[in-house]
């Protein structure tokens, strides 16, 4: 990864909106060599930037992965996908799955108080700015039918929710 500078990117006074993080993201994903990446291994998280108000990262996904439903615990994030594809569903309950894809060259925001998941397909790269900063995230999962939220390290992959998946899906279904 060559010695890239978001520093003017990131300069706020406060946090970003949803809408200006995915905006950051876009600005930032143009300052990225995709040839240059490397492309070994399961795919990797580089932090570009942490500052008061937001972060951001760069992700490749050469394996897919499915991050399962989670919140930030109240960061926004503005996505940008450079390559592949990444699709985003906020939870919804009582009706069909709000499942939308992004393909290369486009951008999408997800506020602080959502509870989303996303899946990246393998080949995937991405920037996601966090804003302000990730400080926990929230796992959400059934267990025994009950709806639980688990707390989790913002350095750890958050768990996928197959019971969840599954019980959403159904609604989708009937
Ligand atoms: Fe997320």
């Amino acid at each position: 990864m060559p010695d890239l500078h978001f520093s003017d990117l990131a300069a706020s006074d406060r946090p970003f909106t949803p809408e200006e993080a995915a905006d950051v993201a876009a600005r930032a994903a143009s300052r990225v060599d995709l040839d240059a990446l490397p492309r070994t291994g399961t795919g990797e998280a580089v932090l570009l930037w942490r500052d008061e108000h937001s972060e951001g990262w760069l992700n490749t996904w050469w394996e897919s992965r499915d991050t399962g439903y989670h919140d930030h615990d109240g960061s926004c994030v503005g996505v940008h996908v450079l390559a592949g594809r990444a699709s985003n569903e906020a939870l919804v309950v009582g009706t069909a799955r709000d499942v939308r894809a992004y393909g290369a060259g486009e951008s999408f925001s997800f506020p602080g108080s959502g509870i989303h998941r996303m899946d990246h397909d393998a080949g995937a790269v991405t920037i996601h700015v966090y804003s302000p900063p990730l400080r926990r995230i929230g796992a959400y999962e059934l267990v025994d039918g009950r709806l639980q939220r688990v707390s989790c390290s913002p350095d750890e992959p958050s768990p996928p929710s197959p019971a969840l998946l599954a019980a959403l899906s159904g609604t989708a279904a009937a």
